[in-house]
């Protein structure tokens, strides 16, 4: 016998920008739980580096419920988890979480709510979506990049064997809240790093979002927290769109438009044991793409020139030393990432490229001569070359 079993599940969730998530008198979480299933149990785990900076926040949480135990009751008291990478190339922690949960007693309607950078995210989202086979996640993004990009998407995940997000699921969440304000205590790597981000979906997709990035580089630059809503929200919405209109939410295909510029941001990071952050990976990743992009005549070199500048004004710094390790089989051990980058993806090479400023192309072969030429193009642009950056790049064995 032969049946082919046909299935179509539809999701939805909602995606919030508020400012003051617990103060006594927003509702938004409220807002985002479902009224008719008694109080909902919760289970809040906040980053660390989310902590330091927000130290009243378990206290906040713990009043801001307690004003509306009848939709809302605390398993425990908000747990702190690691922040930052280090928390993704832990595979214990999602042990340790899952102790956690049965301890708590969650089940599949319980709610788990995720307060964190996109790291936190990844990995709580992670512990969560296996338990039971899927709690329901609230997501809490505190960052830049994962406010416009990681937190409000479908996917979560791991490192393993220093690889990129090896070990993850795609699991759409809950809801996701996304708390302006937490936004004020970024340090200046992370406040701009995940505007890369933008930019990245802005020159595949969107060329009037390209402009107004272009227009809006200064106060970036100079934390206007509204110019940075502006940013965030428009991300989010193009990420959003991609996910829910393009075709392969779950990516089963072999092209990923998101990840244009990340084939390299992501050999970088593991190059640099995540000394580089995610969202300045990008961003060399994404000046690196566009070199090769004039190169193949997508795009001119006077507008590679002029988003780089653009990128420059933001803050972001679109070099990075690693760029230059030498390495015996392909010459640069970044080169590498190319081949890490077809098998994450699946079946054959294919890589984004934008065609013209907000169009998008696919191309399955890069040139490693014209890859060469790019790293040459930004050491020289940042006042060095790649011997020179070789050399420091093993004395300092980043
Ligand atoms: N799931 C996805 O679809 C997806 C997509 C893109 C990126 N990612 C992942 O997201 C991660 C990067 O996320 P990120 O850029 O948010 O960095 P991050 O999560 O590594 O956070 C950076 C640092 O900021 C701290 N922090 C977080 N919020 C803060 C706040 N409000 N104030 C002060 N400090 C704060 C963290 O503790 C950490 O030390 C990478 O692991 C990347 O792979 C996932
Ligand atoms: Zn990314």
């Amino acid at each position: 016998m032969r049946y082919r079993q046909q299935l179509s599940v539809s999701y939805a969730y909602d995606v919030v920008f508020t400012r003051d998530l617990f103060r006594a008198d927003n509702e938004t979480l409220s807002e985002a739980l479902p009224q008719s299933e008694g109080p909902a149990r919760v289970a809040v785990y906040i980053d660390e580096g989310v902590l330091a900076r927000w130290p009243e926040l378990p206290k906040q949480i713990a009043a801001w419920c307690a004003q509306r135990s009848a939709t809302i009751q605390l398993a425990a008291s908000p747990t702190t988890v690691p922040g930052g990478e280090a928390v993704k190339n832990d595979l214990t922690f999602v042990q340790r979480m899952t102790h956690q949960f049965q301890r708590l007693e969650l089940c599949r309607h319980s709610y788990v709510i995720a307060i964190g950078g996109g790291a936190a995210l990844d990995a709580v989202g992670l512990a969560a979506a296996v338990f039971h086979r899927g709690l329901r996640l609230i997501r809490v993004p505190t960052t830049v990049l994962s406010q416009d990009d990681s937190g409000v998407g479908v996917k979560n995940g791991i490192n393993f064997d220093g690889v990129k997000n090896l070990i993850g699921c795609f699991a759409p969440p809950y809801a996701v809240l996304c708390d302006l304000n937490f936004l004020t205590t970024l340090d200046r790597r992370d406040w701009c790093g995940g505007v890369s981000e933008a930019f990245k979906v802005a020159l595949i997709k969107d060329a009037a979002f390209l402009s107004e990035l272009e227009a809006l580089a200064p106060r970036i630059a100079a934390r206007d927290l509204d110019a940075m809503q502006r940013v965030v929200e428009r991300c989010a919405l193009l990420h959003l769109d991609h996910i829910r209109a393009g075709g392969d939410p779950f990516e089963t295909g072999s092209a990923r438009p998101l990840d244009f510029g990340h084939w390299s941001a992501h050999k970088l990071e593991s190059m640099t044991q995540n000394q580089i952050r995610h969202g300045e990976a990008v961003a060399v990743g994404v000046a690196l793409d566009l070199f090769i992009a004039a190169k193949m005549g997508f795009i001119t070199a006077a507008e590679r020139d002029r988003i780089c500048a653009a990128m420059e004004a933001c803050g972001m710094v679109l070099w990075h030393p690693a760029l230059a390790k030498p390495s015996s089989v392909s010459g640069l051990e970044v080169l590498k990432g190319l081949e890490e980058f077809r098998q994450h993806l699946g079946g054959r090479l294919t890589l984004t490229m934008p065609d013209g400023l907000g169009r998008k192309r696919e191309i399955h072969e890069l040139e490693h001569e014209h890859i060469r030429a790019g790293i040459e193009w930004l050491a020289a642009r940042a006042g060095t070359t790649i011997t020179e950056a070789a050399a420091r790049f093993a004395r300092s064995a980043v």
